[in-house]
């Protein structure tokens, strides 16, 4: 069976749970802002391990499931927990939800993630609006055999994250007050957070943010031709710029502490797509 053909498996799985309904947009929930699901009405829940061919995931602050329901007035799924590289998983791997939500004719992508703030005038706390990424890791999700039903074989990245839909994120934060920091996110593998060099060298690079997720995701929804839109919470100051050490206890807790701007802007930016 090819990769395809499982996705293709899936999506039918998923289909026969959710009838007539049709998102419109899929919001991947990032560490600490998995609550945002607990605001989508009339929800419908599908555990990824009922899901033949699903990955599970298996991060302490992630659940592993997809709510479909209204949020903002729009019909949307979310996934509360998504897959990372450092649980053991290929880059295609991670992004197989992704697929999986554009073979069930969603073109529309909100990603969300929890991640070390690199840029130093900025503070733990601060949401930022992802403009471009880094990737220095050798792995991509187009890695192998070209999927053409989904997309061409090389591919633009220029416009990964979307540029009306960052103009919506902009004016949403702007008349909500909420402070919307944006910037260039610079994928690591993780588990373990980055060293004191390492963010020396992702702002060297360019970065505003460090993080073990989302990249792979953008990447697949650009071959797909989806609109991506991506938020940071930025949950600590990234490695050695504070004298302390980090703990994902830290990452949870500020998303936790900054969750209700966070879902408000969200929420806003959803109703207005
Ligand atoms: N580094 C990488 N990933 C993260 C961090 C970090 O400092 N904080 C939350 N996710």
């Amino acid at each position: 069976m090819t990769e395809l053909e499982k996705i293709k498996e899936s999506a039918q799985y998923i289909k026969s749970q959710i009838g007539s309904f049709k998102p419109e947009i899929a919001i991947v929930l990032g560490s600490g802002l998995g609550e945002l699901a607990d605001e989508i009405e009339n929800p419908v829940v599908l555990e990824y391990k009922k899901i033949p061919r699903f990955p599970v995931s298996t991060v302490p602050g992630h659940k592993g499931r997809l709510v479909f329901g209204k949020l903002g007035g729009k019909d949307i799924v979310a996934m509360q927990g998504r897959f990372h590289t450092y649980e053991g998983y290929m880059m295609r791997e991670v992004v197989y939800p992704i697929r999986t939500f554009k073979v069930l004719g969603i073109e529309n992508l909100l990603l969300t993630n929890a991640a070390g703030c690199v840029n130093a005038s900025w503070n733990a706390g601060d949401l930022m609006l992802i403009t471009d990424h880094i990737k220095l890791a050798s792995d991509n999700p187009c890695r192998g055999e070209n999927m053409d039903e989904l997309g061409p074989r090389f591919f633009d990245m220029s416009t990964a994250y979307d540029k009306s839909l960052c103009a919506l994120a902009r004016d949403v934060a702007r008349e909500k007050g909420i402070t919307l920091r944006e910037g260039v996110y610079m994928l690591f593998t993780g588990p373990s957070f980055e060293t004191p060099a390492e963010v020396r060298l992702a702002r060297i690079l360019g970065a505003d943010a460090v993080g073990m997720s989302t990249v792979p995701e953008a990447i697949a929804a650009s071959h797909m031709g989806m609109r991506t839109l991506a938020f940071s919470c930025l949950t600590n100051m990234a490695s050695g710029i504070l004298d302390r050490k980090l703990n994902h206890e830290e990452v949870l807790e500020t998303g936790e502490r900054v969750k209700d701007s966070f879902q408000a802007l969200v929420k806003e930016v959803v109703r207005r797509w």
